[in-house]
């Protein structure tokens, strides 16, 4: 019987629990054995109690829960051989044998890393005199299973990342509420929303609240767009509309690379079209919260398959990474996908602006 244990890493996304949830419950149903790693990487490298085995009611009522109830961190010591060779003697000694992690790209590159590396772990284990050879022998392969969390929704080859949906609904209500005081004033407001490279929150929030402009990283704006966005600006208001809002995403930049800031855009709307006009950044409120019903649905669903991934695996698999395409739950090759997810960013370094607006969906 497996003895399955379950992380969450990089930044936290409403969702996360009632991945966790999903993750300890379906071990249980099928009679293994399930923990939690408290603290990202960081619980697997310290062991002890931050490797905690899980029961059924351990996970009551997550499902409802933001963020993660069994902690995240960037962790430095797992980035090292020496973190590593720790993690995996804690995880032999708790008699862990396979992994589902949930994280953004980075946290599950590093998962994989893992992986590879886990039997000349074990081989160091025992040169080194920390083991017994007879100690590691049902512990020669090591299962990993990704699962995305992470609000940006920048992962390729999966249509939404567990928390993307929650973060989006925050984002629409708060502009909403920014939209009621920017009419009442006739104020322009220029919002900047999360997602790091990737411009998903940041255009769908764009739509969804019929905002008059959006910066986003992968299709930035023409060389002229300072002239362009006020000329579309100044439309709009010369067909009435009382309220102006600009939607930036934080890694917003121009054809060559520029930065755009909020501050730049605001200082264009009062000072070239003359509008009354605040910045708001979103900030963290984003990522916090309960899950949206998707988010927890698609944590649920993923869940359950990674562990029936952990179950059906060989050592040959590939490390999956569990997605959702076109609304079925599918396994993809992890390093694949992570590997078309930097394509993009390499897409935009080389300012190749068409193929990184193709890149994240390409296979
Ligand atoms: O990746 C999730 C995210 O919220 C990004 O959208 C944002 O750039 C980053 O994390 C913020 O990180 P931190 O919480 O460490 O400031």
């Amino acid at each position: 019987k497996k003895r399955i244990a379950v992380l969450t890493s990089g930044g936290d996304s409403p969702g996360m629990s009632a991945a966790v949830r999903a993750v300890v419950r379906q071990t249980l149903a099928s009679g293994c054995t399930a923990f939690a790693v408290y603290e990202g990487y960081q619980g697997l490298v310290d062991g002890g109690d931050m490797i905690k085995e899980m029961q059924w009611e351990d996970v009551r009522g997550w499902i409802s829960e933001g963020g993660t109830l069994i902690g995240t961190a960037r962790c430095k010591a797992f980035m090292e051989r020496p973190g590593r060779l720790t993690a995996a003697n804690n995880m032999i000694e708790k008699g862990i044998d396979a992994l589902v992690i949930c994280g953004g790209d980075g946290s599950l590159t590093g998962a994989d890393k893992f992986r590879s590396e886990w039997p000349s772990l074990v081989e160091e284990l025992v040169s080194s005199g920390k083991r017994k050879a007879h100690e590691v022998e049902a512990y020669r392969h090591l299962n990993i299973v990704g699962l995305v969390g992470s609000i940006d929704n920048d992962l390729s080859s999966t249509d939404a990342t567990i928390g993307c949906y929650s973060s989006l609904q925050r984002i629409c209500q708060s502009i909403d509420y920014i939209d009621a005081t920017a009419l009442s004033h006739q104020r322009a407001f220029v919002i900047e929303v999360m997602g790091r490279h990737c411009g998903w929150l940041a255009l769908m929030a764009g739509v969804t609240c019929g905002a008059d402009f959006i910066f986003i990283p992968e299709n930035p704006p023409s060389e002229q767009w300072e002239e362009e966005m006020c000329t579309i600006i100044k439309k709009h208001r010369a067909m009435g509309k009382r309220k102006t809002i600009v939607v930036v995403a934080e890694g917003a930049h121009d054809r060559s690379l520029k930065p755009i800031s909020p501050l730049m855009v605001k200082d264009l709307l009062s000072d070239k079209v003359g509008l009354d006009t605040r910045v708001t950044t979103l900030g963290h409120v984003q990522r916090g919260g309960p899950p949206c019903a998707y988010d927890r649905m698609l944590a649920t669903l993923q869940g359950v398959e990674a562990v029936n991934a952990v179950l059906e695996a060989t050592p040959e698999t590939p490390s999956p990474v569990i997605c959702m395409v076109e609304n079925k739950i599918v396994r993809k090759d992890l390093m694949q996908a992570i590997k078309l997810t930097k394509q993009v960013a390499e897409h935009i370094e080389k300012k190749d602006f068409d193929s990184a607006m193709k890149g994240r969906d390409a296979e």
